[in-house]
């Protein structure tokens, strides 16, 4: 995670940020990622990256890249307002011991934001439109030697993969599916049985409710529907809301403020 300290809504490179210019307040950001970060230590070993000045959104470190058994594919930002995080993020992955693998240079990919890995780490799912060009996906089959399936996103609300989609760890997905075109939703489909599917409203989608954390059986998330709480309830997960509400004001909320690491490089 990346502490915010110097968070703040300096551009408009997606819908939410519109109107949102200098508009969320550090204080009451910092309040609500501190009450996050307690949540997630709860569940997880958290390690931290040093916040850069002029890179307000490095608090999403969801888009640092995508790590899997040591490995990372380096994200490669479609906007010039994020490219310069790259290099912060690439000198935290050597530092710490990790390969650090990189797609070319005019290949937008943006790390886990969009790419989800299957829980069974039998494929990977890969989100491309918005953000990430789909040529990338090829640079991420050869990294882990893996399937890569691709969901085409249509919808500029929800611009990352993990603002609409979220493979959960009892072997279900939440997925919002008007964020998604046909063949996508088919592949999503083929792959999860109706009764693994938890299908996300519109109004519980706009809370950015699929941007969720999870680990075993636990989710931590922003404020959401008393429905969707009970049926993940009803499922056996612990529900964890935290207000985030001026990260919404960035586009971001609960997973893109955190990256998975599945532990320490070998
Ligand atoms: N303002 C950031 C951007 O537009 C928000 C990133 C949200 N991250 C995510 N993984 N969905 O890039």
């Amino acid at each position: 995670m990346c502490p915010p300290k110097f968070y703040d809504v300096n551009y408009v490179i997606n819908p939410w940020m519109s109107g949102h210019i200098h508009d969320s307040s550090r204080q009451v950001a910092a309040e609500q990622w501190q009450r996050l970060y307690s949540a997630v230590t709860e569940i997880a070993e958290v390690v931290l990256v040093e916040p850069q000045p002029g890179s307000p959104d490095m608090v999403f470190t969801a888009n640092a890249g995508l790590e899997r058994n040591g490995v990372v594919v380096l994200s490669r930002f479609f906007h010039a307002e994020r490219q310069g995080e790259e290099q912060h993020f690439r000198h935290w992955f050597d530092e710490a011991g990790y390969t650090v693998l990189n797609v070319p240079r005019d290949i937008p990919f943006e790390g886990e934001g969009d790419a989800l890995f299957a829980v069974d780490g039998s494929r990977l799912w890969a989100g491309y439109g918005p953000r990430t060009l789909q040529s990338s996906h090829h640079y991420l089959s050869e990294a882990w030697k893996i399937e890569v399936v691709p969901l085409h996103l249509i919808d500029p609300r929800f611009y990352h993969l993990d603002t609409c989609f979220a493979p959960l760890e009892d072997g279900s997905v939440m997925y919002y599916p008007p964020a998604f075109d046909n063949p996508s939703i088919e592949r999503i489909e083929a792959y999860y049985a109706k009764d693994k599917r938890i299908i996300i409203a519109e109004a519980d989608a706009l809370c950015f409710a699929c941007n969720v954390i999870n680990a075993n059986r636990t989710v931590i998330l922003n404020k959401v529907s008393d429905t969707l709480s009970e049926q993940f309830e009803s499922r056996g997960f612990r529900v964890v809301q935290v207000e985030l509400s001026e990260f919404l004001k960035a586009g971001g909320a609960a997973k893109c403020l955190v990256m998975k690491l599945s532990g320490t490089p070998c």
